[in-house]
């Protein structure tokens, strides 16, 4: 379904995100006629965007006939692939051009295996022990950075809105403003949590990531806090910098940049929907394919296998909880579904190992022959599943040790639609700002406390339970992924207003 009413955007749209959001994968249809050019002997499949932002966004670019910039990550075979990497998508619509940036091996590895992921991403959660140095990341971040810089350039008008995503990005937007019209307007989200000074300053080039942040004219965070500490940054390392809190504003080499923070919501309507659709008979599945007893009551746990989402820590309150509830044993199963992510990481690999050996420990000290208490998989759970799942989980627990915003936790409301679940949400997740109130906060580190919080889940009183569920429906219902979108436009909107008045005048 696509929006009535369209986010306007006031100029021509170019988006830049590391993922891309179709994947072509070309398959050749028969061994013979090898030549590479024909059309009728290959077959393309295309995957459609799995969700979160990408899903978000793609009926925003469609309605705008814009631009998209990713890397061609995948399988996806460019020897067979359009010459410049330009492809029209969706297919049968050709709606917007995707643009596919093709990296090296060379360049991925260090440029999102190593300066983004082994330095900015442990970084901005607060990992600084996790940060790694090695001597090729940082230059090949910025080659990267140049060839994404480079491929805007080539695309923008007087009028283009350049839309950047997250982390991947904070050298672009300098570049581009360099090689761009005056009047075009340059904005970003940062979709990560942005860490205090001391943190940051364990960042290697952390000049270079703050001067190139500042090309844009529009910068957006999740929360306050994340907004607050970037200008703490700005002002410890740019003393020559003009830091206006109130508007929230800096003004750094003759540029001005409009840091703001807009908190991400869900496509809401979707769960809600999709979850209504599913019925105790997909449920009875479940737990049929997982081995789980039909009558025990149910929590559960969504993640990609990251150290920021506090997986064992989880798993230890569950320690807790069983080892202080007894009765318990046999009545209450975790179900824990894990993505692997970023695999090539060793610290992601020892993670991955560390919270299965966790689950397994916990099992064989708990588990009997028809029980487990922690079904852990790494499975990938279909759409419709994961729906009836977020529906009659009675506990959902979120323990992040630092999270951007979490949107797990608001597909879990919206998706909660007889609206008797619980949340435990960790209050080091940008969520806890717009859930907190009516969610049960806990500190992820205190598995005491966190056991004590799953306990007071499970023998809440039904009116409770419902109370509280509502207001997080209404929440996640009034704030959801179009309204994001909207409040994005809206920023995008009077920057760019900004910009052409400052322009003519
Ligand atoms: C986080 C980041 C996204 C990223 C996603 C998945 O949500 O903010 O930018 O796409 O994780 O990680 P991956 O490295 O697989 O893209």
């Amino acid at each position: 379904e696509t929006r009535s009413d369209g986010p306007n955007c006031p100029g021509s749209l170019i988006v830049v995100s590391n993922r891309q959001p179709y994947r072509h994968e070309y398959e050749r249809d028969g061994d013979g006629g090898d030549d590479g050019d024909d059309e009728s002997d290959r077959s393309v499949t295309v995957d459609e965007p799995a969700g979160g932002l990408t899903a978000g966004l793609d009926p925003v670019v469609r309605e705008v006939d814009g631009t998209w910039i990713a890397w061609g990550d995948g399988d996806a075979d460019f020897d067979v692939a359009d010459e410049d990497h330009c492809v029209e998508v969706p297919p049968g619509e050709e709606a917007y051009t995707l643009r596919r940036i093709d990296l090296s091996e060379e360049a991925v590895e260090s440029y999102y295996y190593g300066f983004s992921n082994r330095v900015l991403w442990p970084l901005c959660h607060g990992f600084g022990d996790l940060v790694e140095h090695r001597s090729n990341d940082f230059d090949w971040y910025r080659t990267v950075n140049e060839r994404f810089a480079d491929a805007v350039v080539e695309h923008a008008a007087e009028d283009s809105v350049v839309w950047l995503q997250d982390y991947h990005f904070a050298l672009a937007p300098r570049l581009i403003r360099e090689g761009v019209p005056a009047s075009t307007t340059v904005a970003q989200f940062w979709h990560i949590p942005w860490p205090a000074p001391e943190t940051f300053q364990q960042c290697p080039a952390a000049g270079h990531v703050l001067e190139g942040l500042l090309g844009n004219d529009l910068l957006g965070f999740h929360v306050d806090w994340y907004a607050n500490t970037f200008l703490d940054c700005v002002e410890q390392y740019f003393p020559s910098a003009t830091v206006d809190r109130r508007e929230r504003t800096v003004r750094y080499d003759g540029h001005t940049t409009r840091v703001v923070a807009t908190p991400m919501g869900v496509d809401a309507d979707r769960y809600d929907r999709d979850a209504r659709s599913v019925g105790r008979a997909q449920l009875a599945e479940i737990r049929e394919a997982f081995g789980i007893p039909d009558d025990t009551v149910l929590g559960l746990g969504v993640d990609r296998l990251d150290y920021a989402k506090g997986i064992p820590e989880r798993f230890a309150a569950l320690e807790r909880f069983f080892e202080r509830n007894p009765d318990w044993r046999g009545e209450f199963t975790f179900v824990q579904k894990s993505t692997p992510s970023r695999t090539d990481i060793p610290t992601y690999q020892q993670y991955g190992d560390h919270v299965r050996s966790e689950a397994e420990r916990i099992n064989r000290r708990f588990g009997t022959d028809d029980w487990q208490p922690i079904v852990y998989t790494e499975d990938y759970v279909e759409h419709e599943a994961l729906c009836a799942l977020y529906r009659y989980a009675d506990v959902m627990v979120v323990s992040s040790l630092a999270d951007g915003m979490n949107l797990v936790a608001q597909e879990y409301v919206a998706a909660n639609v007889d609206g008797d679940g619980t949340l435990l949400l960790s209050d080091r997740a940008g969520a806890h700002e717009r859930l907190g109130t009516h969610a049960l906060t806990i500190d992820p580190t205190d598995a005491d406390g966190t056991a004590a919080q799953l306990e007071r889940a499970l023998s809440m009183p039904t009116h409770e339970r419902r109370q509280r569920m509502q207001t997080l429906r209404t929440r996640v219902f009034d704030h959801d992924l179009e309204g994001w979108m909207d409040a994005q436009f809206d920023w995008i909107r009077r920057v760019h207003g900004e910009k052409s008045t400052a322009t003519d005048s």
